[in-house]
């Protein structure tokens, strides 16, 4: 069974008693309502690590005022059960007012151009949210790996970002997207989808597949990229498009041809969820190398 922990002193404590030791720290920083994904951030992280620590704590400071915070799923005996079976040693479960005692922070961790695109630009502060108690995370459990899925791909490339120009002595493992069987990526916020939003969703995957298929049989410019997705998506009336955007995986920048690491990625709402999913693109000349993600059957 984890140590289930709730203090900010308790999590240093036990992380600096494993460092003490010659043991190795891996983090796994979530908000709960654990899923396959997660479960598979923890299974690399045991594979890896000798003291792996679990977080579970929704984060108001990454949620916008009109946002879903009140309603986000939780559970947090089932949590510790997932944590369990995955042979977690801690879980770090603290309530607001204890990583929050002044709640807005005065101090804040911003990363630049990364943050302004894609779910940025609709999620004002998102980012921020997401780096200042990540930064926090770090600081408390000096973690020397931490795990993070590819799901959240601009997630992953701004706390990258933010680790390297903070010297941060830890490296950000990014973990395969994981799938349900019909291809919707796992998502906590898959649980606010009604029987016919469920049966719909998976669209979104074959919208995405449709797009490599056409980089795969040589479509090389981003923008028709991007319409052949919208197109697909366009043909469910049940979705709604917020992006369907090509970009460089690591800066998030614009592009206009398909060379190199090339992120597709969208946001979608079905009825009032917004659901996120991406493919990863390795494109050299002719060769086009596409991480699709596991758990689906292909
Ligand atoms: O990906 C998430 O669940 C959250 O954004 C994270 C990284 C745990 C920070 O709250």
């Amino acid at each position: 069974m984890p140590v289930i922990i709730t203090t900010v002193a308790a999590l240093r404590a036990a992380c600096s008693a494993a460092r003490s030791e010659g043991r190795s720290v891996g983090l796994v920083p979530t908000m709960g309502y654990l899923h396959d994904g997660h479960r598979s951030l923890m299974r690399a992280a045991r594979a890896e690590c000798d003291f792996v620590v679990t977080t579970i704590f929704v984060n108001p400071l990454q949620f916008g005022p009109t946002e879903d915070l009140d309603r986000y799923p939780r559970d947090l005996e089932g949590d510790i059960a997932a944590c369990r079976d995955e042979g977690v040693d801690a879980v770090f479960a603290p309530t607001v007012l204890e990583l929050y005692p002044q709640y807005p922070p005065a101090t804040t961790v911003h990363v630049a151009g990364l943050t302004d695109a894609l779910c940025g630009s609709s999620r004002p502060g998102h980012f921020d949210g997401v780096t200042t108690i990540v930064a926090k995370l770090f600081s408390i459990a000096g973690p020397c790996r931490a795990y993070f899925g590819r799901k959240d791909a601009q997630q992953l490339a701004v706390i990258t970002r933010m680790a390297a120009d903070l010297d941060l002595a830890v490296d950000v493992i990014g973990c395969p997207l994981v799938r349900e069987h019909d291809g919707l990526a796992r998502s906590s916020r898959n649980a606010y989808l009604d029987p016919h939003q469920r049966e719909v969703a998976p669209a979104i995957f074959a919208a995405l597949r449709a797009g490599v298929d056409a980089v795969r049989a040589g479509a090389r410019s981003a923008r028709a990229l991007e319409a052949i997705v919208t197109e697909r998506l366009a043909a469910h009336p049940e979705l709604r498009v917020e992006y369907a955007e090509v970009r460089d995986a690591a800066t998030i920048a614009p592009i206009e041809r398909l060379e190199g690491q090339v992120l597709l990625a969208v946001a979608v709402f079905c009825g009032s969820t917004r659901l996120i999913d991406n493919v990863a693109l390795r494109v050299s000349g002719e060769s086009v190398d596409a991480d699709l993600g596991i758990g689906w059957n292909s």
